[in-house]
């Protein structure tokens, strides 16, 4: 076959700041899935691309190669506005369980596709994972039929969406290249856009604890998403969120849905809610219920009671008791004064390493393993009060994740004034 292109020309392009024509990309891409264009081909483009950046038009060209590469799902004839939500990543981002559930109790459909964890940030499917018989290879066609009867289904994406971003991806993770906004910003949206959701909310993470640690940078990376949902007629908002401290006190997989349905009930930590809140609001305007009071629907049980029929729609028993790690480890308070700082981070990676994530793709986590916290950052502590609680099934993973958890704690003197940093520091829309 005689290629269209070459793929040196279009590394030196791109390694020139030069702009690559629509065709151009398109090529590429197809080439790089059918094996056309080798790795080391696709990796040097991706790193020109990652030093020189690309223009808004060439992120959607690359962004549409993505998504015709793979299957466009569609929720047409569903009857219900579909709305979806991505985060970024964090540490305790556990806000998808509760929120999908408490969105469709206004009749707004929720098709959630989700992934597994790499790396410190944990992945919403292997917090499912812990609730027994809970299954989240959902066909199409059941996918559908969930959305029409419960409205929120939470599974794990088909081989066939976006294969293209799949095996680009793969590329980055090893070769330097996954902190490109461009990049980043396609990959994130190829997937969602052939997800086929009508309408899609983003929570954008910045601090220690999230992919971009600066917030001028992922308000750069949610400006791009934002725009590359509006050019594909998908109506997309992003909410830019503090993850310099973990999502609420739960950091793992059973300990993570505990705490989920602590907020299902009513209750649960302060900050957790008020994200699953916002976000809530934010997704049900855009399904066209701007009225809508997401709090009553946690505090009168009906959110929790679509989480119950959907759990159980994927074969979960949501009244089985959850794994629970075999070995814990109490770190304590070494001061009295206040929690000046808990860095997401170092929480996270300890997590990691007691189990509750894993290292390479297809390695099993432990269910039961994390990090339990006891105190917020602006809490007043006393030495000897615990900080936090490690949970692991293999004792030997305590004295790495206790390496990591230095200095992840700071205690101030009590008086000493904590910064207030609200959990939404800000919003995007098209624009
Ligand atoms: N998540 C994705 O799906 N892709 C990226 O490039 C980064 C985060």
């Amino acid at each position: 076959m005689t290629e269209a292109f070459d793929a040196v020309d279009l590394i030196v392009a791109k390694r020139e700041h030069r702009v690559l024509e629509t065709a151009a990309i398109r090529w590429l891409v197809d080439a790089f899935t059918r094996g056309a264009v080798a790795d080391e081909q696709m990796s040097a483009w991706a790193m020109a691309v990652l030093l020189n950046g690309m223009e808004r038009r060439e992120i959607r060209d690359l962004t549409e190669a993505m998504i015709a590469s793979g299957e466009r799902m569609s929720f047409d004839g569903l009857g219900r506005p579909t709305v979806d939500k991505h985060s970024t990543g964090g540490v305790g981002d556990k806000i998808t369980l509760p929120l999908a559930p408490l969105v469709a109790v206004f009749g707004v459909a929720v098709p959630q596709l989700s992934g597994r964890g790499l790396g410190h940030t944990g992945g919403t499917l292997d917090k499912l994972e812990s609730i027994p018989g809970w299954r989240a290879d959902v066909g199409t066609a059941e996918m559908r039929a969930q959305l029409a009867d419960v409205g929120a289904v939470i599974c794990a994406a088909g081989a066939d969406l976006a294969p293209a971003d799949k095996r680009l991806y793969a590329l980055r993770d090893t070769t330097g290249t996954v902190e490109s906004i461009p990049l980043i910003a396609s990959s994130i949206m190829s997937k969602k856009i052939a997800e086929g959701t009508s309408a899609l909310v983003l929570d954008v993470k910045f601090g220690s604890g999230a992919f971009m640690t600066d917030r001028t940078r992922a308000e750069e990376l949610a400006r791009t998403m934002v725009d590359l949902g509006t050019d594909a007629g998908v109506e997309t908002v992003a909410l830019l969120t503090d993850m310099s401290v973990p999502l609420g006190l739960a950091v793992g997989n059973a300990i993570e849905v505990a705490e989920s349905v602590d907020v299902l009930a009513g209750g649960g930590p302060a900050d957790v809610r008020a994200l699953t809140v916002a976000l809530a609001r934010e997704m049900l305007a855009l399904g066209g219920q701007p009225d809508a009071d997401p709090e009553a629907a946690l505090d009168d049980g009906r959110a929790m009671d679509v989480w119950r029929r959907m759990i159980r729609a994927q074969d979960g028993d949501p009244d089985a008791p959850m794994a629970e790690a075999r070995e814990r480890h109490v770190v304590l308070a070494e001061s009295d004064g206040v929690l000046l700082e808990q860095d997401a981070k170092s929480i996270g990676v300890a997590a990691w390493r007691l189990g509750a994530g894993r290292a390479r793709q297809g390695e099993r986590v432990q269910h039961g393993a994390g990090v339990l916290l006891h105190a917020k950052r602006g809490d007043a502590v006393r030495a000897g009060q615990p900080l936090a609680t490690l949970l692991t099934d293999d004792e030997g993973r305590i004295p790495r994740a206790l390496e990591v958890l230095e200095g992840a704690h700071v205690v101030a003197p009590a008086g000493t004034a904590v910064p207030d940093r609200p959990v939404v520091a800000g919003r995007i829309a098209a624009g």
